[in-house]
C-alpha cells in the first residue's frame, strides 16, 4: 500500500487548527493567526499600532463570514453573527483605550482572543467552511491536521483524536 505522507504529491498535513480547506477563509484566519504570534511575541509590543491593526483585521474579516453566511443563506448564522458583533466591540473598546494611551486591557483582551479563536474556528467557521465548499465544488473540504504531541507525553492521543473527528466531517 502507498505511504501517502511520503508521496511529493501528497498535500501537506497542517498544523493550523484554523485551517479548514475554504481558501478565502483560510487566509483570514492565516493572518489573523500571524497577528496573535506577533501580540503575544515576549518584549512589549507597540500596542496602539498593533491593535489598530487587529481590529482592522477583524471588521473584515467578520464582514467578509456575515457576508457569505447571508449571501448563501446559511442557516445557522445567528449565534455566529453575534459572536463576531461581540468580539468587534470589546476590540472596538480596548482599540478605544489605547488611542488614548490607556494600555492596560491590551494583553488580556490578546490573550483572550488567542483563546478564543481556536475555538470558534473549530465550532463555528468550520460548518461554514465545509457550507462555502459544498456550495462552490459539491463537496466538503478535507483538512489533514497534524497530531499534537506535548512536551510531557500526556494528551497526545486525545489531540490526535480530535483531529481524526474533524477530518470526518
Ligand atoms: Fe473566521
Ligand atoms: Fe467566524
Amino acid at each position: 500500500m502507498t505511504d501517502l505522507t511520503q508521496e511529493h504529491t501528497a498535500p501537506p498535513a497542517s498544523d493550523r487548527v484554523s485551517e479548514l480547506g475554504f481558501a478565502p477563509m483560510d487566509r483570514m484566519h492565516a493572518e489573523l493567526d500571524e497577528l496573535l504570534l506577533r501580540a503575544l511575541a515576549p518584549g512589549h509590543p507597540q500596542w496602539a499600532q498593533l491593535l489598530g491593526d487587529v481590529h482592522a483585521h477583524l471588521k473584515e474579516h467578520f464582514e467578509a463570514e456575515d457576508r457569505w453566511m447571508r449571501d448563501s443563506g446559511f442557516p445557522p448564522r445567528e449565534c455566529h453573527m453575534d459572536e463576531h458583533a461581540a468580539v468587534l466591540r470589546s476590540s472596538e473598546e480596548v482599540l478605544a483605550l489605547a488611542q488614548r494611551g490607556e494600555f492596560g486591557p491590551a494583553p488580556s483582551f490578546v490573550a483572550e482572543l488567542a483563546r478564543w479563536f481556536p475555538a470558534h474556528a473549530d465550532h463555528l467557521d468550520s460548518a461554514l467552511a465545509a457550507w462555502m465548499c459544498k456550495r462552490q465544488y459539491g463537496g466538503k473540504p478535507i483538512v489533514v491536521h497534524r497530531a499534537q504531541r506535548h512536551g510531557n507525553g500526556e494528551g497526545g492521543m486525545e489531540q490526535e483524536a480530535q483531529g481524526t473527528e474533524r477530518n470526518r466531517r
